[in-house]
């Protein structure tokens, strides 16, 4: 199977943006750990980071068509966007929202999400852990329906 990880606006910046929110660890590094994690447990991994709405809402598109399930970072994208949230709800695969800090303990206007009710599972403050925690969960979710 095929498993896309998306990653919103910022994310790029990880490891250099603002570390004592959301740690040292580079994107390229959570990829490396998801990519062994992957190769271990025998699927396809598509790694894919955009700072465009736009591009984030084609991917899910695409996943359509070559994924069975999404990861998902979709950034500050999380407190805005109906058309990314819309996107998700279309696919029909098991999906998980991921937020490396714990929102919740953040500004009032990270509290609110508009994607966590069309998803299965949601990993908020286990840092860059959260990826393959998540990538568990959809490996097997996958497995459950075979
Ligand atoms: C984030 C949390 C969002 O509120 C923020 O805008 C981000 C990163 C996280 O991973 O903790 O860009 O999604």
């Amino acid at each position: 199977s095929c498993i896309m990880i998306i990653n919103g606006p910022n994310l790029n910046l990880l490891g250099k943006r603002e570390p004592e929110i959301y740690g040292t660890t580079t994107l390229a590094e959570i990829q490396d750990s998801c990519q062994k994690l992957a190769d271990e447990r025998g699927v396809e991994l598509e790694f894919l980071q955009s700072n465009h709405e736009g591009a984030i809402i084609d991917w899910i598109h695409e996943a359509r068509e070559r994924c069975d399930a999404i990861l998902i970072n979709p950034g500050a994208f999380t407190h805005t966007s109906v058309a990314i949230r819309d996107a998700l709800s279309a696919f029909n695969g098991p999906k998980v929202e991921c937020h490396l800090s714990n929102v919740h303990t953040r500004e009032e206007f990270r509290h609110h999400s508009y994607i966590s009710p069309v998803v299965n599972s949601i990993i908020i403050g286990a840092g860059w852990r959260g990826y393959p925690m998540g990538l568990n969960y959809l490996i097997d979710s996958l497995a459950d329906k075979k």
